[in-house]
């Protein structure tokens, strides 16, 4: 997945490129490029690494020009390179392009007999080298962008612009999103309305398939069928926090901080005084015979916990499987089947594949989503917002406990629904959840005795993650935050689990996180821990004053955590496990919000 967008301007456009790709830059920064038409002249600056090589080497090599397109790149097709950066050109033809070409092959290989040849690894410049050839055989600009577009196999947002055609520009979408931003005698494309907000908020999402054909006086648009196509234009409200860190080094630390504000504000949508109200459409739950939870990395784990809380709280049979796999095993949806997809960007490829498989098989379609206006969510029956603000850290933190507390919501109100919960005990549960704020707070104040762990476990190569019940999804997830931005191989188990087979991992240089609040199941995660300890293991417990009391002298070091009812701790265990996952990344010294190989947003398969 990358960032694309592309600008006809009525200033020098290279800044704003720029500008815009920095907030793009979630989607990929391993390197970036841009290109404009200058006096009818198509040029192009690319860079390797992050954003501020380009901008560095168009201090030196400015590029003008009030049309451009421009584009940060999460590499699939060949390394990152200086070479293999966007935009591609051949001839009078750039392009910038989001996703995959599946037919590259084939095409390159047909090209080939037509003298053109690649200078680089990619799929994309297979495009810009077909426009080209079309060109040559007389084609107009939007021919032969018209007439590449047909060739194409796979998943892509792309946008062409064309030597000596300082007005136009085309864009096409099939699978990958594209927004289309109005200015006042200025024409945006974007792989998101957030990196064209400080130029509009004017913004026109193109449908899949859909083509556009942009100049600075209009757009036309065409559906997949090649008729024209009225798509409406909307004001977005857009959030400005994305690329402020607020006083914080990292976008991470700020976004663990945000955590209480953001789910005080996000019960606030979803509580009438003890009423659990969805926003949109009701969900009678008393109608829903089974529930799929599908959604990937974080978003996964979110909804394993869920899991627990629906078959719990509302004895309602859960099925939940990540997306990539869920998709291809081709499960059987049985009716009264309410299939559910949870993603923060909502633009997840494998997500938004696997929601289009349940599209007509499941009763409804529901999503719990942070990006209102995301795929995802505009191709759900019913799409819920976790309200947790622009999320900027490629570490999901606060995403994660929002996606939570929706959760967390909807299987209490299928609880009540079902008849599973009384009145009295779900007011109960909300008045936990509504002091909840104020108790992550507290968790926060331990940061500093977590920083004191991190430095030590910071020179581990291996750590383990235990948890049993409702901890268990919440060690997966702070082994997968660990290894994240820390580079440190972690692994999470199921603590009963241990003593089939990754016991033998345990010895003194590996350190075993166990998150075990004193609940029903503590016992048993003592003796799992004397297990671990028995052999040498260096347990760093993380729980609650009765946990810390009851633990023993033998652990290595305690994390103590205010205590809480057994069905909120997933919440709270969050952020110590984020916590943990940042400081340790703070000690290695790594790229704690852009770490090595990863993007925000995933958008191909
Ligand atoms: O945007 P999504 O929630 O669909 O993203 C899913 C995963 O790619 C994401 O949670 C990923 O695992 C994060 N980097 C985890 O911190």
């Amino acid at each position: 997945m990358c960032g694309i967008v592309g600008i006809l301007g009525t200033h020098e456009v290279a800044p704003i490129l720029v500008e815009a790709l920095r907030r793009l830059e979630y989607r990929g920064y391993d390197s970036a490029g841009i290109a404009t038409v200058n006096d009818g002249v198509l040029d192009r600056r690319r860079a390797v690494g992050k954003l501020v090589n380009l901008s560095d080497l168009l201090v030196h090599e400015p590029l003008a020009g009030k049309s451009g397109i421009g584009h940060t790149r999460w590499a699939t097709h060949g390394a990152p390179s200086t070479v293999n950066a966007h935009p591609h050109q051949s001839g009078p033809v750039a392009v910038v392009h989001n996703g995959i070409i599946e037919n590259f092959r084939e095409l390159r290989a047909e090209l080939a007999g037509y003298g053109l040849t690649p200078s680089s690894e990619t799929d994309t410049e297979t495009v810009a080298m077909l426009a080209q050839h079309y060109l040559s055989e007389g084609c107009s600009p939007i021919e032969a962008a018209n007439r590449t577009l047909d060739r194409l196999h796979g998943a892509f947002a792309l946008v062409f612009l064309f030597q000596g055609e300082g007005d136009l520009m085309v864009a096409a979408r099939k699978g990958s999103p594209l927004a289309i931003g109005h200015g006042d005698g200025e024409m945006y494309v974007g792989s998101d309305a957030i990196a064209l907000a400080p130029l509009t908020d004017r913004i026109t999402y193109l449908d899949e398939g859909d083509r556009a054909v942009i100049t600075r006086s209009s757009v036309e648009i065409r559906d997949a069928e090649g008729r024209l196509a009225n798509r409406a234009m909307k004001q977005i409200h857009m959030d400005a926090a994305r690329i402020d860190k607020a006083g914080y080094k990292h976008f991470m630390a700020k976004e663990i901080a945000e955590q209480p504000t953001v789910l005080a504000d996000a019960l606030r949508g979803y509580l009438e005084d003890d009423r659990i109200s969805l926003p949109g459409e009701e969900l009678d739950f008393t109608k829903v015979e089974r529930l799929t939870l599908v959604a990937c990395g974080t978003a996964f784990y979110a909804c394993l916990t869920a899991k627990y809380w629906f078959e719990q709280l509302a004895r309602m049979p859960v099925e939940v499987d990540v997306a990539s796999e869920f998709r291809y095993r081709e499960p059987p949806i049985t009716p009264g089947t309410v299939a559910l997809f949870v993603s923060q960007s909502g633009e997840t490829a494998d997500t938004l594949a696997a929601l289009r498989y349940c599209r007509d098989k499941a009763d409804k379609i529901v999503s719990v989503v942070n990006v209102a206006e995301s795929s995802i969510a505009r191709e759900s029956d019913l799409a819920l917002p976790i309200h947790a603000g622009v999320e900027v850290g490629v570490a999901s933190t606060k995403a994660f406990t929002c996606q939570l507390n929706v959760l967390l919501l909807l299987a209490l109100k299928a609880a009540v629904d079902r008849g599973h919960m009384t009145q009295e005990a779900l007011s109960e549960t909300l008045s936990a959840l509504r002091a909840l704020p104020g108790i992550l707070n507290a968790a926060m104040a331990r940061s500093d005795d977590i920083e004191r762990v991190a430095r030590q476990i910071a020179e581990a190569r291996d750590v383990l993650f235990l948890g049993r019940g409702l901890m268990y999804p919440l060690a997966l997830e702070g082994a997968l935050k660990l290894k994240e931005i820390s580079y440190i191989h972690a692994e999470a188990y199921a603590s009963g689990e241990l003593k089939h087979g990754p016991i033998a991992l345990i010895d003194k240089t590996v350190p075993v996180v166990v998150l075990a609040p004193r609940d029903a199941l503590f016992d048993k995660s003592v003796s799992n821990m004397q297990e671990v300890m028995a052999r040498g293991g260096k347990v760093l417990l993380i729980t609650d004053a009765a946990g810390a009391a009851e633990a023993g002298q033998d652990v290595w070091q305690t994390i103590v955590l205010p205590a809480v009812p057994s069905v909120l701790s997933p919440l709270l265990y969050a952020i110590p496990a984020q916590l943990l996952a940042y400081h340790t990344a703070i000690a290695k010294g790594t790229d704690v919000d852009q770490p090595r190989n990863l993007a925000k947003s995933v958008t191909v398969e």
